[in-house]
């Protein structure tokens, strides 16, 4: 596997069908307008219609011709995965779900989604988990599914008993815990798809540490942020990249006719950098830690994963 893989060179994605949850801001536009770039149909699935619609605009500026929806979708609301994952199944088949959209600090006190699950884990990994499960029968022979993991799982140990911050919340600890079992849900469907001898694929991606605030710029995209954030963002993002760079590692995910099922990619000097292969924290690689939150994930969601 070549770490000399070059994102700003990417191969032909015509004919194929690509779904960015969270595509309307971020990484997650970046990710859009790449994919889009090398001639990929893109659905954006994402919250406001308002933002998809400046975000469309913004990508066919700079690719004419692309070809983009927008599907609205609230992962904190398993009504509305469910409403979603049937609109995004009329573009079957997809080639890839790229389950991007994130919220960082969803509180300060611990919220619940409309499910009544702690918010952070409720939407970074059960929403897509859901989504999932629903589009899993859409996507293609080779399709893939690419999850966004992060660092904090790094800095933050897993209490895998409080996964849910029952006992605990703390809103970091809470955005950590949901990046281990988003990796952990990529790893475990990784293997139950070798086992299962599926060619689809699981693969996952870290940004690092990116920040609009060193992003190309794109009005009304990257300066939406409030002033103090993207002040705050100016000021210490040097040791980190824009989130034009941010896009990297999911693209690669996406596009890279070379990767392998349970590959990770993330930046070269793991806060910013090329897209590389990389290892995810062993806590969320361990194969007892995605067997519980797989089933856990099932009851909660009430579905049951085609694998
Ligand atoms: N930036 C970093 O340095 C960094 C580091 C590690 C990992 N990550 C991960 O990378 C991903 C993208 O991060 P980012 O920095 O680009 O975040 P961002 O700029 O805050 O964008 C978040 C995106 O998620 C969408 N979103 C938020 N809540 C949602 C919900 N309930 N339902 C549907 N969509 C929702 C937002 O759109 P709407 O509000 O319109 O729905 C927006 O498009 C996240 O998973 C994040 O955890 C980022």
């Amino acid at each position: 596997m070549s770490d000399a893989w070059d994102p700003r060179n990417l191969p032909s994605l015509a004919g194929r069908t690509v779904v960015v949850t969270g595509g309307n801001a971020g990484i997650g536009y970046f990710t859009v307008e790449q994919l889009a770039g090398a001639g990929a149909r893109v659905v954006i699935a994402a919250r406001s219609a308002e933002k998809a619609e400046l975000a469309m605009r913004s990508v066919r500026e700079r690719v004419p011709g692309a070809e983009l929806a927008h599907v609205r979708l609230d992962l904190l609301s398993l009504d509305s995965v469910r409403e979603a994952a049937e609109r995004i199944a009329e573009f079957r088949p997809l080639h890839a779900l790229v389950n991007n959209a994130g919220l960082v600090i969803a509180s300060r006190t611990r919220l619940l989604t409309a499910d009544g699950f702690e918010q952070t884990v409720g939407g970074n990994f059960l929403g897509h988990f859901a989504l999932t499960t629903l589009l899993f029968p859409a996507l293609a022979p080779d399709g893939r599914v690419v999850g966004l993991g992060s660092d904090s799982t790094r800095m933050v140990r897993l209490d895998a008993d409080d996964l849910w911050s029952d006992r605990t919340y703390k809103p970091f600890r809470a955005y950590a815990f949901s990046k281990h079992a988003v990796q952990g849900f990529q790893l475990e469907l990784a293997r139950r798809l070798t086992a299962a001898g599926d060619s689809r694929m699981s693969l996952l991606a870290h940004p690092g540490w990116s920040t609009n605030a060193y992003a190309a710029k794109r009005p009304g995209i990257t300066d939406r942020d409030p002033l103090g954030v993207r002040v705050g963002e100016a000021l210490s993002g040097w040791v980190g990249q824009g989130k034009d760079h941010g896009a990297w590692p999911s693209v690669r995910a996406v596009a890279d006719l070379d990767a392998v099922n349970g590959m990770y990619f993330g930046p070269s000097r793991m806060l910013a950098g090329r897209p590389v292969p990389t290892t995810p924290v062993a806590s969320s690689a361990s194969s007892a830690f995605g067997a519980a939150l797989w089933s856990d994930a099932e009851s909660r969601t009430a579905t049951r994963f085609p694998l």
